[in-house]
């Protein structure tokens, strides 16, 4: 570049992540039960060695290793024994859009220590199945875990799936990793805990734009996860054409011809992608305006997540997408309505409230004259100690959730699935054109979006922005379902 990049030393260079490998699959958490109906397994959340750029160990943490997939069938009863091999610090399991009762949901106030150990367990209901995942949920350390490795798929599988088994059934984990000249995984800075922790690079069950092979006229079914602490996915298949099959919570009532999606954190689609040209179909990502302070520009468009060469040779036939997937209950009106509106100040904070949020762990890189920035939920910092809302199980609501801050924030509610009723912003409304089930939904800067829930199972419930750096600097409530 002529000035003078040979004197540095090696380790200056940034990693280079290898491109166009073949998709693998995720691998399977095996189940341990013998009985059927009962899912049986343990999990440990440990540290680990990935080789992501050729002769460069990174060290992560994984679940057992390899972050498998659960896959269980609606009707079964899960346990889980899990281990907390992380040295120093606690963690949990949450089973992120499930509806699990509460004391099992690895909420924050229920840590389990560095080398504790713990079972989660419950039972997967009639009509759950979905595309769920899970996580850490620690107070304070939720981001870090997360972006150090910690995330695994949970698949609940029908027990008769309306979708034709020739179309596959691929689990695209969509991840985002940022990592130094010398392999390690960066803390984050100021600039991530404003924005949200943005990586370099965009992941396919942790591959860089991998490739697979689908001849001409095949249907695939691919679910996609964005798993990201913080990027936004506005994604398009090129030279293929998608259908949305299902949501967060499960298959829609009739599949969607749809051109693109947004894809915030946590979120999840079902998608049925028809590869019905010859040449290379590519999922890339498109430009999007979340709103972004400080320097850089996070979510560009033209990254290619996944690659598939469509060959010459005709697919064989399969049965067509049946034209009715299954029928969404209407959750009728609601009894009590609640607001919750989402701000973003700078300033006035002392380093006795921030401790409360965890920031004064070890492991933070947050400048302590940085410490101004917080995020709230109706004026206030998330406090384990504190009950914001209280519900009753079984109880229909409408949730107004207001977004005044000037970025994106996408609303997570733990416990339940609920129902997007309409979004209004400049006092314009718009109502979505099929009903769904959702358990993060992308809240527009200067918007309002209304859902209707219900909680069916009592106890201690989280809210909260799934930036997780939102989550972590307060963006967080606690509501609490009575029986
Ligand atoms: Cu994936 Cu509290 O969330
Ligand atoms: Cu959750
Ligand atoms: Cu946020």
């Amino acid at each position: 570049s002529g000035h003078g990049n040979h004197t540095m030393p090696v380790t200056s260079t940034l990693p280079v992540l290898p491109e166009g490998q073949p998709l693998q699959a995720l691998p399977r958490l095996s189940n341990q039960s013998a009985v059927p109906g009962i899912f049986k397994a343990e999990l440990a959340a440990e540290p680990g060695v990935v080789r992501f750029a050729e002769g460069i160990d990174t060290p992560v943490l994984l679940y057992n290793g390899t972050n498998p997939v659960i896959e269980a069938h609606e009707g079964d009863r899960v346990e889980i024994s899990f281990r907390n091999g992380i040295p120093g610090q606690p963690t949990t399991i949450h089973w992120h859009g499930m509806p699990v009762p509460a004391d099992q949901d690895g909420n924050p106030a229920d840590p389990v220590v560095s080398g504790g150990e713990r079972v989660y367990a419950f039972e997967l209901p009639e009509g759950s199945a979905a595309s769920y995942w899970f996580h850490p949920h620690p107070h304070g350390l939720t981001a870090e875990q997360v972006y150090r490795g910690l995330a695994g798929i949970f698949l609940v599988k029908p027990k008769d799936d309306p979708i034709p088994a020739e179309y596959g059934d691929t689990v695209l984990m969509l991840t985002d990793l940022r990592i130094a000249p010398d392999g390690t995984i960066p803390e984050s800075t100021m600039t991530d805990f404003m924005n949200g922790r943005v990586g370099d690079h965009l992941l396919v069950n942790g591959q860089k734009n991998p490739q697979m092979a689908v001849a001409l006229g095949e249907k695939r079914r691919l679910r996609l996860y964005n798993v990201t602490n913080a990027r936004f996915l506005r994604l398009k298949f090129e030279n293929a054409s998608m259908t949305l099959i299902g949501t967060d919570g499960g298959l829609i009532e009739a599949p969607i011809a749809i051109d693109e999606l947004l894809l915030t954190p946590a979120e999840r689609v079902d998608l049925i992608v028809s590869f019905d040209k010859p040449g290379a179909a590519k999922l890339i990502t498109l430009e999007y305006e979340r709103g972004w302070m400080g320097p850089g520009k996070p979510d560009e468009a033209g990254k290619i997540l996944l690659t598939a060469n469509v060959s010459d040779e005709p697919a064989a036939a399969t049965p067509p997408l049946p034209a009715k997937l299954r029928a969404i209950e209407s959750l009728g009106k609601p009894v009590v309505t609640r607001r919750f509106v989402l701000t973003e100040t700078m300033g006035g904070m002392n380093h006795g409230s921030m401790s409360m949020q965890g920031m004064d762990h070890a492991t933070m890189s947050m400048p302590s004259d940085s410490m101004g920035m917080k995020f709230l939920i109706n004026g206030a910092s998330f406090d384990m100690d504190r009950i914001d809302e209280v519900s009753k199980a079984g109880q229909v609501e409408l949730w107004e959730v207001i977004n005044e801050a000037d970025m994106d924030h996408p609303f997570h509610v733990h416990g339940t699935q609920f129902q997007v009723v309409e979004h209004e912003k400049d006092g314009k409304v718009t109502t979505p054109s099929y009903r769904a089930w959702k358990d993060t939904v992308n809240v527009v800067a200067g918007e309002t979006v209304r859902i209707l829930l219900r909680q069916d199972l009592p106890g201690p419930r989280m809210y909260h922005c799934h930036i997780l750096e939102h989550e972590q600097l307060g963006m967080m409530g606690t509501v609490d379902v009575q029986a």
